[in-house]
């Protein structure tokens, strides 16, 4: 059976920390924004925001901002990839009008985007009514299963996770195309916010250097935990 390209693509994968100046081609690096967007998000909100940095200066304070990594110097493109704990109430918006703008909204598409979601989502101003919701919920949880009505806290690790998953897919379609990427948390959280003038419920996920790897790209051989860590029966 001839190899599946995504099983090639997850192998190929691996954090490249030099580069070759070659440019991304604008169509390579669309595709793999638009396989990102498919990625999979909590109740389909969609968390997240890529930012191409395409202007010189602001290029060169986001790299000082990841620490002036090897990858952010090297790389031909960096990405900020932008995590939003505030924009459900939009998206859920969006999904709404989309849903009707099909035809009649189905009783269970308007009872989950306009009760379940707001009642899970809402923290209220400043976050006060999270520890009230978080205590109703573990409470109720004690005598029947309950999902955990968010705090915001937990909306923001909401937001992160499905993030995170639009960053894998997009490494992935990237490696597909034959290009790499250095996904980095290692950054100045505070000065990348103030640099991309985020918002107060936006942060960066994480910055993700693209471009080719040089042939110094791959800094170690490939470390595995023994698989029974990492997968458990029950
Ligand atoms: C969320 C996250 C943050 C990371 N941050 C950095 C970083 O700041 N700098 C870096 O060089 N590598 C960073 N890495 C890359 C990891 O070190 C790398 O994925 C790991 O060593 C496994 O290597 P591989 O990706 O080549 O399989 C990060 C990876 C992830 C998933």
């Amino acid at each position: 059976m001839p190899e599946s390209p995504f099983f090639a693509a997850v192998e190929a994968r691996r954090t490249v920390r030099d580069f070759l100046p070659d440019p991304v081609p604008r169509e390579v690096l669309d595709r793999a924004l638009d396989a990102a967007r498919l990625a999979p998000s909590s109740s389909n909100l969609q968390p997240w925001e890529f930012v191409i940095i395409r202007d010189p200066m602001v290029r060169q304070a986001a790299n000082a901002a990841c620490l002036n990594q090897i990858p952010a110097k090297t790389a031909p493109l960096l990405i900020a990839l932008i995590t939003h704990r505030d924009t459900w109430r939009r998206n859920r918006d969006e999904i709404l009008r989309t849903f009707a703008s099909r035809g009649p909204l189905r009783p269970s598409q308007a009872s989950y985007y306009k009760r379940i979601i707001p009642t899970i989502y809402t923290v209220g101003p400043f976050g006060v009514l999270g520890p009230v919701k978080r205590v109703f919920s573990r409470v109720v949880s004690l005598f029947k299963p309950m999902p955990n009505l968010m705090a915001r806290e937990d909306v923001r690790i909401m937001a992160h996770k499905s993030t995170a998953l639009a960053a894998a897919t997009f490494m992935l379609a990237m490696r597909a195309e034959g290009y790499d990427t250095c996904p980095m948390e290692g950054f100045d959280p505070w000065r990348a916010k103030a640099l991309l003038g985020l918002p107060r419920g936006a942060e960066v996920n994480m910055f993700l250097a693209v471009g080719k790897r040089s042939d110094k790209g791959v800094w170690w051989d490939r470390v595995l935990m023994p698989r029974e860590w990492a997968v458990r029966e029950i």
